[in-house]
């Protein structure tokens, strides 16, 4: 009875409502129209912002609205702005994405707009503006919304007098800051509050207990939309939250939550939870498969491990699931026919086995499915029955057999990646999916031709099909059908016959990535086809030669080029070297004489000219370009001085082993100071120690090898001399006088073993290509040529767990200094052909990691430590031609060297050589307590060594026996990957 009078009430007053609505046409009140005004002059409207992808993602439509606010017309007809139909007082003010741009002072008019209900200044630039604590005279707001304003600041506590507030939303605001006090009273003021949006702004001095999710469990019960990406929370997620009555959006990511949800006991409205990025441990806990009435569960990026549980897919209304970006492992349960709503599921980089599960493949609303990065094997089925399928994902698998028909054929389908599989077989079938605007199949063993109807897939933008085996004659300007194309990939293919020439001239008008690398290309000097949109052109490993055509120099857009392993010989005199950031033209057979080449090359970064047969002088253009961060022309016919101007502090590379420059080293170098990689290796320099190198505190990589270099190395007194070294390679000069023991004790980074692989051997996608591009990865090619046991190893690449000293072939006397013992992490160590004599110090017993040590042709005298068995990964072993007394050491590595390890000592004896000890040898100079006492060889670590010691001496001691040379590096060439063949024994050692 009640109800219904109170309904009569409220029709009455809505009738009211419409006939004021009606009949009077209230006008603005004039205190409040002078106040917008007011506001108006304080700001200005400036759209530059919204060039900005987080402004226009946000605000499809800006309007510069308050362009229509006129002195003179009634403020209830501007855009933007509402008034109360009965009382005319402005109650609502929209100005979200309207360009304007300024700074809101605390004296600004906006706060005596007090009858303002609804306030939204969205995505406005208001930068540098604090939260005024005058907005809390706003007292009758039900809504406010200050996203993406720029507001910073501390948020003032007076913003619980809002106590009407509904909705509040302040995310994007990145410098705003939260106290606990001012949340709290928010809370306990605002009983009306069913959303708060309050994304990335900094909630970090609340808690952890009480956290701010534990503080609004407390407190409030009408909250139906929470919102708190990246603010900051610590502390931990709790069933209370979860259990507030009417939450039905709960969205947490990137906030570092423990999880410890409880069996939930309570009705739960829940529908959306996204607890992505979280840093979530464990397994996936039963307490989500309570929450029956989500629809969107989201826990990608945490560390969840162990299998789904199946009755996580118990929740039936579920239509997107995300548990991408984590550790899961195991079957992915077949139970997909209980959860027939899924539309989305993501399930990529995990660790996935098995096939996929049939029961997935009969849902019919499936739009998007990524199963990428994991390892699911087994073909994939005949038939499937969905209906409305977009995405199909599942690149980096171990998917085999051949393609059935259906993934090419739903016409809904926009972005199909089965790359990096191990698909087999042809497509002949008719590709009818037109509406595909991704198509990769690179990196399959997939046959024969492609089906022709692959140019029919007009609204392609990035296709793939690379790493196949092709096998047919390709007329290249057929891709040039698709008009869309950005991003093609065709490399890897050697039996695809490429033809480039055709009498008519066609245009890739979209194209800004070609790769086309590692194919028999032949010929193409000739090129019918234009490109007035490519940035990326790469022909490595071809069969190119003769001039760099005419047709590359002429791509007005082109920046990135790799031309390298083909068989050019000139690059030609009219190369535009101006457009360049990134030039790879490595071993190829050119010999242009470069002296003045690379004028106006203002933007290049990355040059690569090594392994060619360039002549000339070093080209003094080079000087001047400042933006040069990698520079390598090794191994080419290049001489004279080069000159003191170096002023680059981004280079990063230089390399200029192998050839014939001469005279000082350039002292400029010094200015480098970002230096990482530097390489005169090889040529002719006169000079003393480049002692001005050893602040670079960068340098990793120095290489001096064979110059005429000379004089004694200072033992300068400072702290930090090469901090970052790991390879210094002085061998083959004159250098005299005693080892440089204050660098050596310097050398920090030679000091840090670090298991980690600190390989240079970094993948690295380049972003700015776009969406539609993969594996674009410009390698910098930069390789130093080595002295590795005995052999000149040719690096693609220098991995960073490489860590050498080379000081052989000089003239240096004295001692080997104790400090050589703390460089834990060095690999190899070459003193031979020196003057060194006295002992070999007992502390290099304590490189644990070398592979090789070398201290051949010296006068070294005494016994062979006994320490020495301690390395136990020690392959070569070189201590000929000197001085040397007593028994050889037993056991480990030691058993499996040969008699040419110590050939050249006349009082050695003992295994393996054939003269016998006997017991009048003298004894050792350090006995090994004194060692352990100095260097804390504790026992543990000597048992752990001997363990594993046998394992490695008998694989190495075959090895040995077996090959002869140690091959110690197989390197892939072009590939840049090197297999470490004591590898698996590393591991062996950590575990
Ligand atoms: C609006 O116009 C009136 C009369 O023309 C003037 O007195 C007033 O100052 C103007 N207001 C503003 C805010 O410009
Ligand atoms: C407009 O905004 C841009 C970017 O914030 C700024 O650089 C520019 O100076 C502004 N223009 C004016 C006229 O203030």
């Amino acid at each position: 009875m009640m109800l219904v009078v109170l309904r009569v009430v409220v029709c009455v007053h809505m009738l009211m409502l419409f006939h004021f609505v009606c009949l009077s046409s209230h006008s603005c009140h004039p205190e409040e129209n002078s106040a917008l005004l007011h506001f108006k002059t304080q700001l200005i409207t400036n759209t530059t912002s919204y060039e900005d992808y987080y402004y226009y993602e946000n605000c499809r439509h800006v309007y510069p609205k308050m362009r229509t606010w006129e002195n003179g017309t009634d403020c209830c007809t501007w855009m933007g702005v509402t008034c109360h139909p009965v009382s005319g007082h402005v109650i609502g003010l929209d100005l979200a994405c309207s360009a304007l741009q300024g700074i809101i002072h605390p004296n600004n008019t906006l706060f005596h707009l007090t009858h303002l209900q609804t306030l939204s200044f969205a995505f406005n630039d208001f930068y540098g503006s604090e939260l005024s604590s005058q907005f809390s005279k706003l007292v009758s707001l039900t809504h406010l919304n200050l996203s993406g304003c720029g507001f910073e600041g501390e948020i003032p506590s007076q913003i619980s007098h809002l106590s009407k507030l509904q909705s509040l939303d302040l995310s994007f605001n990145y410098g705003l800051m939260w106290k606990e006090t001012t949340w709290k009273r928010l809370l306990q003021n605002t009983s009306c509050l069913r959303e708060i949006v309050l994304d990335d702004t900094n909630m970090s001095s609340i808690g952890p207990t009480p956290n701010p999710l534990s503080l609004i469990a407390n407190l409030s019960s009408t909250l139906v939309t929470l919102s708190l990406v990246y603010t900051e929370i610590r502390g931990s997620l709790i069933n209370d939250i979860l259990c507030l009555p009417n939450l039905q959006h709960l969205i947490l990511r990137g906030n570092k939550l423990s999880v410890h949800l409880s069996e939930l006991s309570c009705t739960i409205s829940l529908s959306i939870l996204d607890l992505s990025y979280c840093d979530i441990q464990g397994p996936i806990s039963s307490p989500f498969s309570n929450l029956t009435r989500l629809t969107s569960l989201n826990l990608a990026e945490n560390h969840l491990n162990g299998s789904i549980p199946s009755s996580l897919l118990n929740l039936q209304r579920l239509t997107d699931l995300d548990l991408s970006w984590n550790k899961l492992s195991g079957q992915i349960p077949n139970v997909f026919d209980r959860i027939t709503n899924l539309q989305t599921l993501s399930l990529h980089d995990n660790n996935f086995q098995g096939m996929l599960p049939s029961s997935l493949f009969t849902l019919t609303r499936l739009s998007q499915l990524d199963c990428s990065y994991n390892q699911i094997e087994g073909p994939l089925p005949n038939e499937v029955a969905f209906s409305n399928l977009t995405q199909l994902i599942l690149n980096n698998n171990l998917l085999n057999g051949t393609i059935p028909w259906w993934p090419l054929s739903f016409k809904s389908l926009r972005y199909l990646d089965l790359s990096n599989n191990q698909f087999t077989g042809h497509i002949n079938s008719q590709i009818k999916s037109y509406s595909l605007e991704y198509l990769y199949l690179c990196d399959n063993k997939l046959q024969g031709n492609f089906s022709e109807s692959i140019y029919d897939l007009v609204n392609l933008t990035g296709l793939c099909l690379s790493s196949n085996n092709w096998s047919s004659t390709v007329n290249f300007s057929l891709f040039s059908k698709l008009q869309k194309l950005e991003y093609l990939s065709l490399s890897g293919c050697n039996s695809l016959l490429l033809e480039s020439e055709t009498s008519i001239s066609y245009t890739f008008f979209n194209l800004y990535v070609l790769q086309l690398l590692s194919n028999n290309i032949i010929g193409w000097s000739k090129f019918s086809g234009k490109f007035p949109q490519l940035e990326y052109l790469e022909l490595s490993n071809n069969k190119l030669e003769g001039k760099v055509p005419k047709w590359i120099h002429d791509i007005p857009s082109l920046f990135h080029l790799k031309l390298s392993h083909n068989m050019f010989t000139s690059i030609g005199h009219q190369f535009p070297w101006y457009q360049f950031d990134y030039l790879d033209l490595s071993f190829n057979l050119m010999d242009d004489d470069i002296s003045s080449f690379f004028c106006n090359a203002t933007s290049l970064k990355v040059i690569n000219l090594s392994h060619n047969r360039f002549t000339g002088t070093f080209p003094q253009c080079l000087a001047n370009t400042s933006s040069l961060v990698d520079l390598d022309i090794q191994m080419n016919k290049l001489h004279g001085n080069l000159s003191d101007t170096f002023k680059h502090r981004g280079l990063d590379t230089l390399n200029l082993n192998g050839n014939q420059f001469k005279g000082l080293l350039p002292k400029s170098l010094s200015n480098c100071t970002y230096l990482v990689d530097l390489d005169l290796g090889d040529n002719q320099f006169e000079d003393t120690f480049p002692h001005w190198l050893q602040n670079l505190s960068r340098l990793e990589i120095l290489v001096l090898r064979g110059n005429k270099l000379y004089g004694p190395i200072a033992n300068l007194k400072s702290e930090n001399i090469f901090p970052s070294l790991i390879i210094f390679d002085i061998s083959r000069n004159n250098f005299s006088g005693s080892l440089p023991k204050a660098y050596i004790q310097n050398f920090q980074a030679m000091k840090i073993v670090d298991d980690e692989v600190r390989s240079r051997l970094v993948d690295y996608i380049d972003t700015s290509a776009g969406s539609g591009v993969r594996n674009i990865r410009p390698e910098y090619d930069n390789s130093v040529i080595a002295t590795i046991k005995g052999a000149n190893t040719p690096f693609a690449k220098i991995p960073r767990a490489f860590v050498n000293i080379d000081m052989s072939e000089n003239k240096f006397e004295g001692d080997i200094p104790d400090v050589i013992g703390e460089l834990q992490a060095l690999k190899d160590l070459n003193l031979s052909h020196n003057r060194l004599v006295g002992h070999i110090p007992y502390s290099l017993g304590n490189l644990t990691n070398l592979e090789s040590l070398d201290l051949s042709s010296n006068m070294l005298t005494g016994n062979i430590p006994t320490e020495l068995t301690n390395m136990n990964f020690l392959e070569v072993l070189n201590l000929s031609q000197n001085q040397l007394v007593g028994p050889i050491p037993k056991g480990k590595q030691f058993d499996t060297f040969l008699n040419d390890s110590y050939g050249g000592n006349m009082e050695l004896c003992g295994l393996p050589l054939s003269i016998q000890c006997n017991n009048n040898v003298p004894l050792q100079q350090y006995p090994s307590s004194e060692a352990e006492d100095k260097f804390g060889f504790g026992w543990k670590s000597v048992a752990i060594g001997y363990a594993c010691g046998m394992v490695l001496g008998i694989g190495l001691g075959f090895c040995v026996f077996s090959i002869g040379k140690p091959q110690w590096l197989v390197i892939i060439f072009g590939g840049k990957r090197i297999k470490r063949r004591n590898r698996g024994n590393r591991r062996a050692r950590t575990t």
